[in-house]
């Protein structure tokens, strides 16, 4: 059987390049798309995975563009073949409390971390229902379950992704295609160092595993439930957050 393709968007950032990284592993031909204008973070993310030899590739995209979205479907396509496997990592934070937030903080928010992933589902569903396989996994965060102070606009967008994977998740069932979230609590991620030093030690004490998540701890959950036998799973939300929130 040939690879199968994975785009993985915000595939250089702190969760992205570790599930890269996982789904090669796991034989993928995987596809970390994201935005060019990080050369920092590029060069630094080319350096981490020189050693999967062409298995993770980066391609440029702005995932707030219907149609950046749209080209970097195709572009995978024609080089790599059709996406069987997307998982929706791009997401950016603006915190600041709700009396403060600008409407640009609220809306480049929303373009990025909601509209996003219409943005990249909407350009690889068709095919995958047509192929009668397909693996969607969104990451959402703990903050979307509990809310957070300084987050309406992050809390609001990570809710409302799982509202997107459950509704996709029932159109698309019988098709072969799963669509999960996975909910991230705090990691050690660039996002999770920008918050102050003191409210993040506030936030760790309330940690029951008393420590913040390995990014490797996130990924391996993804590889799982991209896996080609997890169809039985669809429409969940798995937590991952060393049990800073518990439901049932
Ligand atoms: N809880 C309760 N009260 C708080 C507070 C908190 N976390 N943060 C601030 N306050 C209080 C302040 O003490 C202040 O009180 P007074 O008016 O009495 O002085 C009031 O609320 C307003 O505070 P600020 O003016 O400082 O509020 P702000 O709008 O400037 O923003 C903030 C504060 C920077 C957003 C800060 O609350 C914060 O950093 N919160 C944490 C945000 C966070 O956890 N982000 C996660 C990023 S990582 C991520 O999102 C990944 C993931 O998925 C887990």
């Amino acid at each position: 059987m040939t690879k199968r393709v994975a785009v993985v968007t915000g595939g250089i950032g702190g969760l992205g390049t570790e599930i890269c990284k996982h789904l090669a592993r796991d034989g993928r031909q995987v596809i970390a798309a994201d935005l060019a204008s990080r050369e920092d973070r590029l060069e630094a993310f080319r350096a981490e995975t020189r050693e999967y030899d062409g298995s993770i590739r980066f391609e440029p995209v702005d995932v707030s563009s219907f149609e950046q979205c749209a080209d970097l479907a195709k572009r995978v396509e024609g080089r790599f073949g059709s996406v069987d496997i997307v998982v929706n990592a791009a997401g950016i934070t603006r915190d600041v409390s709700l009396r403060k937030m600008t409407e640009a903080q609220w809306n480049d928010l929303m373009h990025v971390n909601l509209d996003g992933v219409f943005n990249m589902c909407r350009n690889v569903v068709d095919g995958m229902t047509a192929r009668g396989f397909g693996r969607i996994v969104n990451i959402s965060s703990v903050n979307g379950q509990t809310g957070q102070f300084g987050q309406t606009n992050y809390s609001a967008a990570k809710a409302g992704m799982h509202g997107f994977t459950m509704a996709l998740a029932r159109e698309v069932a019988k098709k072969g295609v799963t669509v999960n979230s996975v909910s991230p609590g705090y990691c050690k991620t660039e996002m999770v160092m920008k918050v102050p030093e003191d409210i993040r030690a506030q936030i760790i004490a309330q940690i029951p595993v008393g420590r913040l998540g390995e990014p490797s701890e996130i990924a391996r959950t993804v590889a799982f439930l991209t896996a080609d036998d997890a169809g039985f799973i669809t429409g969940a939300n798995i937590p991952v957050n060393g049990g800073y929130f518990m439901s049932f």
